[in-house]
């Protein structure tokens, strides 16, 4: 492990920190925050207004596509589809039928690891892994949803029924659907998925998903498009949530499976690098299949020519021919966007709010900018594990210990200057100080149970001294209580973080200086996030700062990921290598909250529960929040069908909300922007049909 010494710690020499007489100061109410309201709103409708599966009178397809048709070398489209296909509805989209041709051009600051999601790699984020993956369910639209018809929207399933007693699911597939290499899409895929990914211990999927996820569920295959799963409580319906994006997103079996070990495969780890970015053509049931890659340069996706997908006039999605990724960095996503050499960015990083704000003023500006809610949010998480995940030594050791000290956590939240450190980012009414949970202003957020303990010196030192913390060679920081494995020396933790963005690097920063104002030494442990995620997954860190996730905006969304309820879970505790996961009391509650949601289908009670939720976690400090701020999307004008008030971040990323297949360009906007004019996806890469 990388560590980075503290960059401040020469500023602090001279405060004795034993030498301050100790007060502490109570916690509060979270301090109001600076009113800031989303630009656009969205427009309701039912989820039924957006789509249905339905046989239309016949299918059309870009004239290029046709080609390939013509020289014997693709299967006419209607055959390509399913019978029923999904059909977008007219009256839903912004701006109508689209017409065919069009590029976006995505810009990113990750790396693709390889194409294989199912084994735990990631192809650099940004979208990709969205436009190539499709789910059971899917929810990114869920914002335009009413609150009223609440429920994940099919997808891959278009239908699904529960039992009378509730225990029993079953899941009808789309029927006649087909992989972008024209293998049929079937239960053999989803066989697969549960049998050799969700339930052996040795993989793990792209974002963590077990059998947790799914309530401990048993899958059995009923037939090729339908099958059962099983609970021991009766109807828990955030499985329905959780078979949505980054979960239940089934993997080509046909190319997966030979691969791996139970199935022929050479090892675990020549499965997982079975399928590197170099290799093209990856089968996807998502819009665009990857024809080229090019290390820290490009890659390219092309029309997928078995999508399953239509609008009411039957042309094939998606609409767009091409989409580009650009292997840059996120800041500069932002500032492609703006400038128009790249077309799309979720502007998330408040350092480059004030630039962006000024150049997309302008009326010659090229992209347009909206921002939404307050969705954007940073926490300090203590690794909670006093039994041995992430084989700790001795120093690492002493640092869980206190961790799992509730005074030790109030003296490192009170330590926290969170006006400061939102200011450090960006001034003006963005920023708000965040207490950790739930975030203000979503839907199960309440004020009453959110405990926010302010900023104090002098209250976090006499938060360390309960902890048994003393200053004993009055060098101003505190050292390890007499005894301790790790020696007598001064305390020291590291702070796990992901250089890939500037805001994460400067609330790390900033996090650092603070504690070391309050006597605690702090280092950084800076990797980019594919390492930073392997470390976290792997418990080899003190105390991280994370982005968070959908699930403290939704609740109703990887609902697990609220509290440890199963061993892999959470991402600040985890079971030891034994299976053994050692939950504090307060965690136990919250793991028994989190239980009920799950189980509840009563709606009074499920805002209760959440209640109780909030109040565990802020009072506990299960995670030390740092700061929220809303996030803005950032569009080129020639884009057609972009929904009002789409949030950069609520049930998904705004990749999937903006529903990029029945995103167009109108013909006269359309740039010469396509890097592989009238070719398809192939294993060699892009093709003709000459
Ligand atoms: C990264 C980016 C987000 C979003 C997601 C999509 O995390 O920072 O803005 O693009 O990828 O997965």
């Amino acid at each position: 492990m990388k560590v980075i010494s503290g960059v401040l710690t020469t500023l602090m020499l001279g405060v004795s920190a034993s030498a301050v007489t100790a007060k502490m100061v109570e916690p509060t109410t979270p301090p109001p925050a600076p009113s800031f309201s989303a630009q656009s709103e969205p427009v309701f409708v039912k989820r039924a207004d957006i789509f249905d599966y339905r046989a239309l009178d016949s299918y059309t397809e870009p004239e290029f596509v046709s080609a390939f048709v013509e020289a014997g070398k693709l299967p006419p489209v209607k055959d390509r589809l399913p019978a029923e296909p999904m059909v977008y509805k007219t009256a839903n989209m912004p701006d109508g039928t689209g017409v065919y041709g069009g590029t976006l051009r995505h810009v990113i600051g990750g790396r693709p690891e390889g194409w294989n999601f199912w084994g735990g790699q990631s192809q650099g984020w940004g979208g990709i892994d969205i436009g190539m993956t499709e789910c059971l369910t899917r929810t990114g639209p869920l914002f335009m949803v009413e609150s009223t018809d609440l429920q994940p929207l099919p997808n891959l399933a278009p239908g699904w029924e529960w039992s009378e007693d509730g225990k029993t699911l079953t899941v009808h597939l789309i029927e006649g659907a087909k992989w972008s290499d024209g293998d049929p899409f079937d239960t053999q895929d989803i066989d697969f998925y549960w049998n050799d990914i969700i339930m052996d211990p040795e993989v793990t999927p792209l974002m963590g998903a077990s059998q947790a996820t799914y309530n401990g569920a048993t899958l059995d295959i009923v037939d090729d498009h339908s099958f059962t799963m099983t609970f021991d409580t009766p109807f828990p319906e955030s499985v329905l949530y959780n078979m949505a994006y980054g979960n239940f997103c089934p993997g080509p079996s046909h190319v997966l499976k030979p691969h791996h070990p139970r199935h022929g495969g050479e090892s675990y780890d020549a499965f997982i690098n079975a399928f590197p970015p170099e290799k093209l053509g990856f089968p996807v049931m998502g819009a665009w299949v990857p024809v080229e890659y090019r290390s820290d340069d490009i890659i390219v996706l092309r029309r997928n020519p078995y999508y399953w997908k239509v609008d009411e006039d039957g042309n094939q999605l998606p609409y767009l021919n091409e989409v580009h990724y650009r292997l840059s960095t996120w800041a500069d996503r932002d500032v492609q966007a703006v400038a128009g050499t790249g077309d799309f960015s979720n502007l998330e990083q408040a350092e480059n709010y004030v630039e962006a704000l000024r150049r997309s003023a302008a009326d010659d500006a090229p992209a347009r900018l909206a921002f939404g809610p307050r969705t954007i949010g940073y926490t300090l998480y203590p690794n909670l594990s006093g039994n041995g995940w992430g084989e700790p030594d001795a120093r690492a050791q002493a640092v869980r210990e206190l961790n799992r000290n509730l005074d030790f956590r109030k003296g490192i939240s009170q330590a926290i200057d969170r006006r400061r450190l939102g200011e450090s980012l960006v001034k003006g009414p963005f920023t708000v100080q965040y207490p950790g949970g739930l975030y203000a202003g979503t839907s199960y957020y309440d004020n009453d149970s959110t405990v926010f303990y302010p900023y104090s010196l002098e209250s976090a030192r006499a938060h360390f001294e309960a902890a048994g913390l003393k200053d004993t060679d009055g060098n101003g920081f505190y050292n390890w209580p007499d005894g301790s494995p790790a020696g007598n020396g001064d305390v020291q933790i590291t702070i796990l973080h992901t250089f890939d963005y500037q805001t994460d690097k400067n609330l790390a920063e900033g996090v650092v200086a603070m504690l070391e104002e309050a006597g605690i030494r702090a280092a950084l442990n800076s990797l980019n996030n594919n390492d930073r995620d392997a470390n976290r997954d792997a418990g080899t860190y003190d105390w991280m700062v994370f982005r968070n996730d959908k699930e403290l905006i939704t609740v109703v969304q990887q609902t697990d990921e609220l509290a440890p309820i199963g061993p892999t879970t959470a991402r600040n505790h985890r079971a030891n290598p034994a299976g053994e996961l050692d939950l504090l009391d307060w965690e136990q509650d919250m793991v028994d909250v989190v239980q009920a949601f799950m189980a509840s289908r009563d709606s009074d009670e499920r805002a209760e529960l959440m209640k109780r939720y909030q109040k565990l976690y802020t009072e506990n400090l299960y995670g030390v929040g740092l700061t929220a701020y809303p996030g803005a999307l950032i569009i080129n004008k020639r884009f057609a069908n972009i929904p009002s008030g789409v949030p950069i971040f609520m049930y998904n990323w705004a990749e999937d909300n903006i529903i990029r297949e029945r995103v167009y360009v109108p013909e006269d906007a359309q740039r010469d922007h396509e890097l592989h004019p009238k070719t398809l996806p192939s294993a060699d890469g892009p093709v003709t049909a000459g």
